[in-house]
């Protein structure tokens, strides 16, 4: 009977099925109330006492494999349905995918590529990495020259001098050495400066530089396409010209546009005033023509350069630019709408 009861073990064991129903006639065959279990304890009754140890033990061996033998094969069908439930019906819509946003450097330089492709001018781009003549000497900048100063440079290596462009005006130089006039071409790009970081300075942003070389341009030639710019940008068509300076262009001056003071925000960007400024720009100094192999008494031409942050700052009221390269995606979000 021992022998009997080990082959009923190895039986349950071995019994594999995935059907509910297989696995309820196998509970009803050994555990039911007229199942072999109860049968055998039936008979265990008329066990003699000395192997009465061995036989309850062997009995209870059965029982314990034939219930466990139940609960695994009934868990198996229940994940397996589960898994059913998420993956069995290929016609439901995919997870939705997480479009990402464009960020708003990006944004707001294509649209100032825009805005002046629309005129006529092209983009042209130069190396991160400059030397001396294209950042700084052919720019009307020589050695020693007290401007140098007006732009803290990152030093890559002295004599010759290498270093990260302080400004996309080297992009002018490098594009009038190549190009004849007409000239009419805008240079976005990284620029580089050796500034403490703080809410409104950091010491890597973007600029754009235009250039606009031809012949009998004049400052009224700068005013109009500046004009243009102010409205297509921002909305406002309301700007002054303050004189300024800058070795590069002679006369130079500074653009602002009137923002209004309509809202608590205007009084402080505006600092009361009304005015903001955006950009410098000027005629092309005559040195600097020559410096880039263009004849000045034949050609004359503007340059103008702004900072993209400055620009992105108030048209998107972002009070900080270190927001812009901290890359957190709540902020990022935010431009998803815009195209
Ligand atoms: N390069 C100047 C700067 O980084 C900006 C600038 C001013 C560019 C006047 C120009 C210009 O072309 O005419 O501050």
């Amino acid at each position: 009977m021992l022998e009997k009861i080990t082959e009923l073990i190895n039986e349950v064991k071995n019994f594999e099925t995935s059907s509910a129903e297989e696995i309820e006639k196998f509970r009803i065959k050994y555990l039911g109330s007229k199942g072999i279990l109860k049968d055998l304890f039936t008979d265990f009754k008329n066990v003699p006492n000395e192997q009465k140890k061995e036989f309850g033990q062997t009995i209870n061996l059965l029982k314990k494999s034939a219930e466990e033998k139940v609960n695994t094969l009934k868990e198996a069908i229940e994940s397996a349905v589960e898994e059913k439930g998420v993956y069995g019906d290929l016609t439901r819509p995919s997870e939705p995918i997480q479009l990402g946003s464009r960020h708003p450097i990006s944004l707001v330089k294509n649209q100032i590529i825009e805005v002046f492709n629309r005129i006529g001018f092209t983009v042209s781009e130069g190396p991160e990495i400059e030397d001396d003549w294209h950042n700084f000497t052919a720019l009307n900048l020589p050695e020693y020259h007290p401007a140098r100063d007006m732009q803290d440079t990152f030093f890559i290596e002295k004599n010759p001098d290498t270093l990260l462009r302080t400004h996309t005006s080297s992009v002018q130089v490098r594009y009038m050495e190549k190009n004849e006039p007409p000239i009419r071409t805008i240079s976005p790009g990284r620029v580089f400066r050796n500034e403490d970081i703080s809410a409104r300075a950091h010491c890597i942003f973007h600029q754009v530089e235009g250039l606009y070389i031809d012949t009998d341009v004049s400052f009224a030639d700068l005013k109009q396409t500046l004009l243009y710019f102010t409205k297509e940008m921002f909305g406002k068509s309301k700007i002054r010209l303050r004189p300024s300076y800058f070795p590069f262009t002679e006369p130079s001056a500074e653009v602002d546009i009137y923002w209004g003071l309509e809202t608590e925000t205007d009084y402080r960007i505006t600092k009361g005033t009304g005015w903001l400024e955006i950009m410098g720009c000027g005629m092309v100094d005559p040195n600097v023509l020559k410096n880039c192999n263009i004849d000045p008494t034949k050609y004359s031409g503007y340059a103008f350069g702004m900072g993209i942050e400055r620009i992105a700052m108030l048209l998107y009221q972002i009070p900080d630019i270190r927001m812009f390269y901290e890359n957190d995606v709540r902020f990022l979000e935010q431009f998803k709408s815009v195209i």
